[in-house]
């Protein structure tokens, strides 16, 4: 076949899938083919916007690496990463919700005790943080992990600044006690920007938009015979939770700091300053 037209070139790409191998190969490029094409249909780009739009692309790609993965980003700040979260979690009113597991999540981080303190080099008000996890059938989960990262008080996750703190901090892996409970001291994260050195932040920029996230606790837990439940905890004061750059805030996940004076805690240790608390439950899905 030969002379196609802006209606016969879309069948004519499709057409060239039938000796597709696997199946769904053939139905993801099927519709990737439709739905580009209609893109292209719709907005009529000029030879100067396509070359603008490979080059973004390019870019995209350039700038990603071990440490850091501007695709990922691209898809969060387009609502994509939250669209896969919401298909493949949908809401069923028992399990709690999950959202964005973001790109400063660490698989290897470090191990502590219950009650301990994983602020590190950290500075920062003083925060309480416990709970506990339960199955969808109220059962307590004895022996989950949890892992607990977020930001210092000016925004930054240990990731991004190891040299100043000299290592892992607001971050660490808990394991619940018989009675699903966890709890640990770190400090209070703080809102803040995705990064805007890169295409995402000219994307933002073009579409007039901010690239604040609210201030928030991530926690990852796993529980055998469970899924994995991927989470945050944000903080109810923060302006950013009905603009967050991810679109990754549920209600639910919304939780009041309590701030305290100086004096006793709920797990009985003196503290000399101010603090805050918050407590949150998560219920996790059964594997289906
Ligand atoms: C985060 O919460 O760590 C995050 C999520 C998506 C994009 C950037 C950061
Ligand atoms: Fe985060």
């Amino acid at each position: 076949m030969r002379d196609f037209n802006e209606k016969t070139i879309t069948d004519a790409v499709i057409q060239r899938f039938i000796g597709a191998g696997d199946p769904r190969v053939k139905q993801v490029c099927e519709s990737l083919v439709r739905h580009v094409h209609d893109f292209v249909r719709d907005v009529r780009p000029s030879y100067e916007e396509w070359e603008y739009a490979i080059d973004f692309l390019t870019r995209t790609g350039q700038i990603s690496g071990p440490a850091r993965q501007e695709f990922i980003l691209l898809s969060d700040t387009l609502g994509v990463s939250m669209l896969v979260d919401a298909i493949n979690n949908p809401v069923d009113g028992k399990v709690t919700q999950s959202t964005v597991l973001g790109p400063w999540f660490v698989d290897d981080a470090p191990v502590f005790e219950l009650g301990a303190d994983i602020s590190g080099a950290m500075r920062g008000e003083p925060a309480f943080v416990s709970g506990k996890i339960e199955s969808e059938d109220g059962s307590p989960l004895a022996g989950a992990s949890v892992d607990v990262w977020h930001s210092d008080d000016d925004g930054f996750y240990d990731v991004q600044q190891l040299d100043k703190l000299g290592g892992a901090a607001g971050r660490g892996r808990f394991t619940t006690d018989n009675e699903g409970r966890y709890w640990f001291w770190t400090i209070k994260p703080t809102r803040y920007p995705v990064p805007t050195d890169g295409p995402v932040g000219e994307m933002l920029h073009g579409q007039g938009r901010h690239p604040w996230r609210p201030a928030h606790l991530h926690f990852l837990i796993r529980a055998p015979g469970h899924r994995k439940l991927v989470t945050h905890i944000f903080d109810s004061t923060d302006p950013y939770l009905d603009s967050d750059a991810v679109f990754g805030v549920k209600d639910e996940l919304v939780r009041d700091f309590a701030e305290h004076p100086a004096g006793v805690a709920p797990d009985g240790s003196r503290r000399e300053a101010p603090f805050a608390t918050i407590a949150f439950d998560f219920v996790v899905a059964k594997q289906g």
